[in-house]
């Protein structure tokens, strides 16, 4: 599970041979290929994905790339767009290179692990690998059991099972669930030995407390807004507060907890304040955790803004 160094031998916006050698040494076929003013490229596999703001300077990108690919030798099956000057007009992505006729799914890997990806599900692929960090620090600190709140397609979960956790995944969307499901059966990891709840992650905690479920780590990964069911929308700065003072008592001492937010106001100090409010009123200590690396192959200062902490219930 070694982390890839950054390499001198990388051209500006592009990731160098060397860091690609250190991706395949650690298993990782997904990751950032190219970050730049006007967007980003990702390998997922064999397959590319193109997210890019403007249509002007897109052709000269994708030519680039073609000279780039070649002089590395990378095997590439399909270029996917995500036309990100259509946001909001359409989710699809488009098909800019590569045959109509394979399948929409296909899997890649990271640090060993793999996972499915989809490429007729919308804007997502079904994989976030900004958090390839934090999954790499919860394998490395080996959960008994953990807690895995809006686990989407459970990439936390697998990477907690992998080392050996009973996991308990919980997502609004029971579609979203099944393809977490196929994400352990592609690791060999049995669906039936772990927990995945379709349920509004502010009203899971009454069931969890009365089977006396505890955690010694749990993940708190929220949109920063989300339409709910029966109008009980998410809001991420109204709502962590509660979703904290919930998973609190579910924590045994010591556990890990991971905040991670997208919400672009908010900094890793903005989550510590939050948890610190909520342990107050708790009556739990916490201990803030340095942060795992930045990844390598993404830009400092983008993806989410994370918060490792441990818990100690029953504290002033
Ligand atoms: C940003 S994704 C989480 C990413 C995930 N932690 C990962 O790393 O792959 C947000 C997820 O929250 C779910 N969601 C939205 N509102 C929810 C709610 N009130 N309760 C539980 N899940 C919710 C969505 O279905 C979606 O799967």
């Amino acid at each position: 599970m070694a982390s890839p160094h950054p390499s001198s031998e990388a051209e500006p916006g592009w990731i160098g041979p060397a860091q690609i050698a250190a991706f395949a040494a650690s298993g990782t076929t997904i990751h950032r290929l190219f970050s730049g003013p006007d967007g980003w490229i990702e390998r997922l596999g064999r397959d590319l994905l193109v997210s890019w703001n403007s249509p002007g300077t897109l052709p000269s990108l994708l030519s680039e790339l073609e000279g780039w690919r070649s002089r590395l030798g990378l095997a590439v099956d399909r270029i996917f767009l995500r036309k990100r000057w259509e946001r909001g007009r359409t989710s699809r992505l488009t098909l800019v290179s590569g045959s109509r006729g394979l399948p929409p799914t296909a899997t890649a890997q990271e640090n060993g692990l793999s996972f499915l990806l989809r490429f007729d599900a919308g804007e997502s692929t079904g994989f976030f690998l900004d958090q390839r960090e934090n999954r790499a620090f919860l394998r490395k600190i080996k959960p008994r059991r953990l807690l895995n709140l809006f686990a989407y397609t459970c990439s936390f979960g697998v990477a907690a099972a992998s080392a050996g956790a009973c996991t308990w995944n919980v997502d609004l969307s029971p579609r979203i669930l099944e393809w977490g499901k196929e994400n352990y059966r592609l690791n060999s990891l049995d669906p039936s030995s772990h927990w995945f709840l379709a349920r509004d992650a502010r009203a899971v905690f009454p069931y969890l407390s009365r089977r006396r479920a505890r955690f010694d780590a749990c993940v708190i990964d929220p949109p920063t807004y989300a339409h709910g069911r029966r109008g009980a929308d998410f809001s991420l700065p109204r709502d962590l507060g509660e979703l904290l003072l919930g998973v609190l008592p579910l924590c045994e001492p010591g556990a890990h907890l991971l905040l991670s937010t997208n919400y672009r106001p908010w900094r890793p100090a903005d989550l510590l304040r939050e948890a610190a409010r909520a342990c107050h009123r708790a009556g739990a200590k916490l201990e803030p955790l340095p942060s795992p690396p930045h990844p390598a192959d993404l830009p400092e200062g983008s993806g989410p803004a994370t918060l490792w902490l441990r818990i100690f219930p029953g504290h002033r």
